[in-house]
């Protein structure tokens, strides 16, 4: 088999063969096929797309370049969860404890913050004590024990995806529907669990900034998770604005406390319901009516906020730091943000303000940079809200107030003001699931 050949048919816009997908995955992991020639089929990919056959192949190629978790030393039905990524989306740390609180086993691994999108292991990590890394049995032993478990994903798993995304995103060939699907679907896939449910986000904020491409990408994960036998729904979720009030990482998990104690943000607290919803449908534990209601009782009578103090201590984390969140260390210089004009907020590039809390330090702008955990923002004023002149449109965070004129001058590029109030905006916009409602 030649390199060359397999550029060539894609190139013409026909279907890979599984093996010729193995081929180019397996050779180029093992370092066997340089880079100009991955570059190439992943643009010709770009351009002429692949089938869901060929999505599938390319994900199951990608599950299969490294190791995969082994899940059956972990009880019962095993449900994940994974967001494409958002800004102030902390939903993991709300949705895994409410399900966990019902009685799922839900064992995670996540990603760290990718661009200007924050990530769970970053957030955690913002809990002193928590390891995001141990080993396999002790892993285990805390699902079983407590029902939930996060840490973060090795290197291990996937070195395919890895390498490929690496290529992709200094080849301007990210922007692709089977590449995302197969990229994402591919490291789920190598964590195994039996239920999955995706939260791909759409608007300024996400990969995906239309409904349309956001539908299509939803599509060819659930497509591909059901030919790999797995029970999996997407729900499309609203990430044209920041999800909750705070971005940044102790920040957000503070704001995942309070909501875990019922004083959350209404949109925060109806995304996780929903994603916890789902986990406990797809693992048959109700109708999708009881489903709902379960996950309520969980979040209102406190079970879930106790399951997230448990599963923190578990990980070696200060408990303490939940129970009073006033002991979170607080960042040393804070700045108000004020309204430049009257009317209605029309608008925020929700992308802006990822990158505004980024410039922060709340994110990396280079892979081996250092995060400052205490550095973001709290919006008090988002899209549909009346605004006088003068009004705090939010407070930001850090440790270094010269981030704040760069910081500072791309969070107000972001807002824009209007005359009148924005349409009202849906929270989920679509289901699509291997089972229905
Ligand atoms: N997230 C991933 O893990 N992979 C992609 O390709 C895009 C977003």
């Amino acid at each position: 088999m030649r390199m060359y050949d397999i550029i060539t048919k894609k190139k013409r816009g026909e279907a890979l063969s599984d093996e010729e997908i193995r081929f180019f995955v397996n050779g180029y992991t093992a370092g066997d096929i340089p880079d100009y020639q991955v570059s190439a089929l992943l643009m010709a990919i770009v351009l002429k797309g692949m089938t869901a056959e060929e999505t599938a192949a390319l994900t199951l190629a990608i599950t299969d370049s490294g190791e995969k978790a082994d899940l059956s030393r972990i009880d019962g039905i095993k449900a994940d969860k994974h967001s494409t990524g958002g800004v102030g989306d902390k939903t993991t740390l709300i949705a895994i404890p409410i399900a966990a609180a019902c009685g799922l086993k839900v064992p995670k691994m996540s990603g760290r913050g990718l661009g200007h999108t924050g990530g769970t292991v970053d957030k955690l990590e913002s809990i002193t004590g928590y390891k995001t890394q141990v080993d396999a049995q002790t892993f285990a032993d805390i699902v079983n024990k407590v029902g939930c478990g996060v840490i973060g994903q090795s290197s291990d798993f996937a070195p395919a995806d890895k390498k490929i995304y690496a290529l992709r995103d200094v080849t301007a060939t990210v922007d692709s529907i089977p590449l995302i699907a197969a990229s994402i679907m591919g490291k789920k896939l190598a964590v195994g669990a039996d239920c999955i449910v995706l939260d791909v986000k759409t608007g300024s904020g996400a990969f995906c900034k239309t409904l349309e491409e956001t539908e299509a990408l939803a599509k060819a994960m659930v497509d591909v998770g059901r030919l790999a036998g797995k029970r999996i729904t997407a729900l499309i979720t609203d990430m044209d604005r920041p999800l909750g009030n705070a971005i940044g990482n102790s920040l957000e998990v503070i704001e995942a406390v309070e909501t875990l104690r019922g004083k959350g943000p209404a949109d925060l607290t109806e995304i996780s319901l929903a994603i916890a919803a789902e986990m406990l449908y797809l693992a048959d534990m109700g109708s999708y009516a009881e489903c709902e209601r379960m996950a309520r009782a969980a979040l209102g009578e406190g079970r879930a906020f106790d399951k997230l103090v448990e599963m923190v201590k578990a990980f070696g984390g200060d408990g303490e730091l939940l129970l009073d969140t006033g002991k979170f260390e607080r960042a040393k210089y804070c700045l108000e943000i004020k309204s430049p004009g009257v009317g209605y907020i029309a608008h925020t590039n929700t992308e802006r303000l990822g990158v505004a809390s980024l410039l922060l330090g709340a994110g990396r702008q280079k892979k081996e940079d250092s995060i400052d955990y205490t550095a973001g923002i709290t919006l008090y004023k988002k899209t549909g809200d009346a605004v006088k002149k003068g009004d705090i449109l939010a407070v930001m965070y850090c440790n270094n107030p010269d981030l704040f004129i760069a910081a500072g001058e791309e969070f107000l590029a972001a807002y824009t003001i209007g005359h009148n109030p924005p349409p009202p905006s849906k929270q989920i916009f679509g289901r699509i699931s291997t089972k229905p409602l």
